[in-house]
């Protein structure tokens, strides 16, 4: 008697498999014709693994408007309200923003996030309340903290005392923020400072790199650099990169395979920085992306990362992986049916493989957590923003929603109002 069998789903790869789990693994797969206490009927009905966010501000979720909202719209004035948010927020007003996102998250599906934690102040709250968070979360999502030096580690006194605080109190990932150093120097020993932190600890390292405009903005090739002295592969990552939007192509040419030796990973975060990105152009205004395809197919892995919502930088977002694939999908032009199912991936397999999770998958023997979407595909997914039917986690249903009948004049998922005709 298996604990919950999900039946006759469509996988990603197009294959049709019941799923059977016990406790918290997946026992077994393929046509299973033994019982269970609970069967989730997915006839006709995408299963894939959980969605990933390889990168976003938990610290911050939820606080949209406080003190006041960021009437530029810039990167400078979200982190200079931060700034004052950061002094006037308790240890129990972080908690309880971020526990109501990881409700929103679960919801949709997204189990697995990593969460950048400022480190800047001296009280350190923002830590305390994310590591409160990850020990409450633990039974339905799994957290990842970095150690994130927001106003630079070494632009304050103690910036780089408390990102060492910070990864001695428990948090997991070594953070920096290059392009905000004082100088471009400064900026680059704190690549080769960082790097040589994330070695000697045996820790990953993800770092906010070139997130500007600035095309002379090239921390990335010392991130490379770094990663491949220390041999720190794919437990490295650059977020955003966005400056090489603005590179010029000979530059790129060398960089790619630059990047691509290190076997680091990148995340670019398209509905933050589609939205950040350009303020200081006229016409034509730059996209706030960097070179998605053109990193893959250097072989480099790439995720999507949500980033923000509600916050000092992004007033909109549900905590939907789709949401952010279909903006990444359009601004990279990501349009071939591969490109398109390449980016269903990337909220899930590719940010996975960023977050370094172990028994992430579909298989016998991996963690049992699964979404169940109202969508054939893919890339129908992603078309429909899906509804998430059900979401197991860890062997767990922790979510089931009904088919959303305001969806029923959608082609692809026809059948709705037929379905309930029949049934009179
Ligand atoms: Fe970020």
């Amino acid at each position: 008697m298996f604990d919950l069998i999900v039946k006759a789903g469509t996988l990603p790869d197009g294959s049709i498999a019941d799923i059977a789990i016990t406790g918290d693994r997946i026992v077994a797969t393929g046509r299973i014709d033994g019982a269970a206490k609970e069967v989730i009927d997915a006839t006709g009905d995408l299963v894939a693994p959980p969605f990933v966010d390889p990168h976003f501000h938990m610290d911050a979720t939820l606080s949209y408007g406080l003190p006041r909202v960021n009437a530029s719209g810039t990167l400078l004035e979200g982190i200079s309200l931060w700034g004052e948010l950061r002094e006037i927020a308790t240890v129990d007003d972080m908690v309880s923003r971020a526990l109501t996102y990881c409700d929103w998250a679960a919801s949709m599906g997204l189990l697995a996030i990593r969460t950048h934690v400022d480190t800047t102040p001296d009280h350190l709250r923002g830590v305390e309340a994310m590591l409160e968070v990850k020990r409450q979360v633990a039974g339905y999502i799994d957290l990842q903290l970095v150690a994130f030096p927001q106003d630079g580690l070494y632009r304050t006194p103690t910036g780089r005392a408390n990102v060492l605080r910070a990864l001695d109190m428990g948090v997991d990932v070594v953070g920096g923020i290059p392009h905000f150093e004082r100088t471009m120097e400064e900026g680059a020993e704190s690549m080769r400072d960082l790097c040589r932190i994330a070695a000697e600890r045996g820790l990953r390292i993800d770092v906010h790199c070139d997130e500007t405009d600035d095309p002379m903005s090239r921390h990335v090739e010392t991130l490379a650099r770094e990663v491949t002295r220390h041999g720190l592969g794919v437990r490295a990552t650059g977020s955003h990169l966005t400056s090489m939007h603005s590179m010029d192509n000979y530059y790129v040419s060398k960089l790619l395979p630059l990047i691509a030796e290190s076997g680091m990973t990148a995340i670019p975060n398209p509905l933050i920085n589609i939205t950040l990105q350009g303020r200081h152009d006229s016409y034509p205004k730059r996209r706030g992306l960097t070179r998605v395809k053109e990193m893959q197919a250097h072989g480099i892995t790439v995720g999507w990362g949500q980033d923000c919502v509600m916050d000092p930088w992004y007033s909109l977002g549900t905590a939907d992986m789709l949401d952010v694939a279909f903006m990444g999908l359009h601004v990279a032009q990501m349009t071939h049916p591969e490109e398109m199912a390449r980016c269903f991936r990337m909220v899930t397999e590719d940010n996975a493989r960023i977050m370094g999770l172990e028994g992430y998958g579909l298989k016998t023997g991996d963690v049992a957590s699964l979404v169940v979407l109202d969508a054939g595909t893919p890339t129908e997914a992603l078309r429909l923003r899906a509804e998430r039917l059900a979401v197991v986690s860890k062997g767990k249903v922790i979510s089931r929603r009904e088919r959303n009948d305001a969806r029923l004049g959608l082609p692809g998922r026809p059948g709705t109002v037929r379905r309930r005709l029949a049934a009179h």
